[in-house]
Parts: C-alpha cells; structure tokens; sequence
C-alpha cells in the first residue's frame, strides 16, 4: 500500500480537486485521503491553498472539477448544512463563537442527534478533553481568550458527533502550553476514531499529532507521505514550509 495512503480504508478521499475564486485557479489537483482514526496534517505556507481544501470539502467553495467522497457517499456539489449532517465537522479559521453565549450555551448551539458509528460527546466529556472549559462553563464566549475560543469552537463542533474534523490552524496562535494540550485533545479524538484533517503552518505541532501529511503550494500536491518520509526529507521541507 502507498505510503501516503491511509492504512485502512478513506473515510474521506479528495480527488483531482480543482477551485477558483472568481478566475484566479487557487487549487489544481488536490488529492488527499484520511481514514477513521487517522491524522492527516495539510501543510503549506501564507497563500498556499490550504483553507481554500477545507472550505471546497465543506462546500462552501464549489469545486470546479474533482471528487469528493465522504463515508461512502459523493459530497462535491452538496450544501454545507447536509454535508455537516453527514458528520462532517469544520473549524474555521476565524472561530465564531457566539459572544453573549455562556460557555455551556455555545455547546448546546453545536448539539446533534447521536450517530451510531461515532462517538457521542456530551459537554462534561468535552470539559475533560479540554479541562479549561470546565473552570468557565457560564463565562461568555466574549469574555474568553483567543485559545479558549479557539477550545470552544472545537468542542462545539463535537457535539454534532462527526465522524471526521476538518480543522484550520488549530494551534495558530496558542502559547506552548496550550499548544501541549491542543495536541492531547487531537490524540484522544484520533484515539477515539476520529478521522481528523488539520490545516498547520507549524511543522511542530503538526509532528506532534499527525500520521500523515500533505502539503501543498501554489494550489498543488508538492508532498504525500508520513510524518517520518517527511522528518526524514529536508529538501523537502525547506523548499515548501517555513521552517
Ligand atoms: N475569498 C477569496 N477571494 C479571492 N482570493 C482568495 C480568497 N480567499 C483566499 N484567496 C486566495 O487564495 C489563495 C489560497 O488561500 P488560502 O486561504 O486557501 O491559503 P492558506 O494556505 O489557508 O493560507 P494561510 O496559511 O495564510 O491561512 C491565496 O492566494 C489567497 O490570496
Ligand atoms: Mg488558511
């Protein structure tokens, strides 16, 4: 089996994905793959194109050519809401939290039906994964630190039950302590079978939890591999990430 290819079975499999704003041909060819308890890190510079994959897997940038399956079933062209339903959740880059929203209430904003094939979170299993919630459970969201925010918008999202995370740069901005505990929380989900894609500039973070990479530049697929092809590749890492 490829190296660059999960070790069981995609979860979600992007092939030949091609994406444009307005004329300009941001993403040419993406592929990439992720099982169920897997990490795949998307990783790439300022510009490189890796928000632009997670918004077009999310639908909410239309894919001009490619494929996009998700748990058996074709998801390019589908709304954002349905694609979401299917238990697929997404972190954006600009968290939205709901400000005058109490901790606890920006969870229950998140909540869905529990799916029989994934795990089901409940807001005191969340305040384990990230304990620092816990301490603020009916402070607003307005009132809370970028990284606690940043916590927050993760654990809301889980309490649709996904299957599958896409999250965006979720250490951006974390001091190394919080980072450390970021990195707990996406073990544990990956250790709960989470599939989970994250977009990272940070090589750090990203070896800290990831079994596989991909970067990307310009749009394109530059690299496909484990952590450890790429650990083992300055060249590679020298050209295409900021290290
Ligand atoms: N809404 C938009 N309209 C037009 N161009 C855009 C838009 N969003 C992003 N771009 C351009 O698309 C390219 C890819 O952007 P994208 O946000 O996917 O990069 P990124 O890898 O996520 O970067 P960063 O690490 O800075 O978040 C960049 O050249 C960017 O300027
Ligand atoms: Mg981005």
């Amino acid at each position: 089996m490829a190296a660059d290819a999960p070790p069981v079975p995609a979860l979600l499999q992007v092939e030949g994905l091609h994406a444009y704003y307005g004329r300009a041909h941001i993403l040419a060819d993406v592929a990439l793959s992720a099982a169920a308890g897997d990490v795949l890190a998307l990783l790439g510079r300022n510009g490189a194109g890796k928000s632009t994959t997670l918004k077009s897997i999310m639908g909410l940038v239309r894919p001009a050519a490619g494929q996009i399956v998700f748990d058996g079933v074709r998801i390019d062209g589908t709304a954002p809401y349905r694609i979401a339903r299917l238990g697929l959740g997404f972190v954006p880059e600009d968290r939205r939290i709901f400000t005058d929203l109490s901790v606890m209430e920006n969870l229950e904003v998140g909540r869905q039906q529990p799916r029989p094939d994934a795990p089901t979170w409940t807001p005191e299993r969340l305040f384990e994964l990230f304990p620092n919630l816990g301490r603020m459970k009916s402070r607003p969201g307005g009132r809370m630190s970028g990284g606690e925010q940043q916590m927050l918008t993760i654990a809301r999202t889980l309490m649709g039950n996904p299957k599958c995370v896409l999250l965006d740069e979720p250490s951006e901005g974390l001091a190394p302590l919080i980072v450390e505990q970021m990195a707990h929380a996406i073990r544990t989900l990956r250790q709960e079978g989470l599939c989970v894609v994250l977009s990272e500039q940070n090589l750090h973070f990203s070896s800290l939890v990831a079994d596989r990479a991909v970067i990307v530049e310009k749009g394109r697929v530059r690299f496909a591999g484990t952590m450890d092809e790429l650990r083992a590749d300055p060249a590679v890492r020298e050209q295409y990430l900021s290290v």
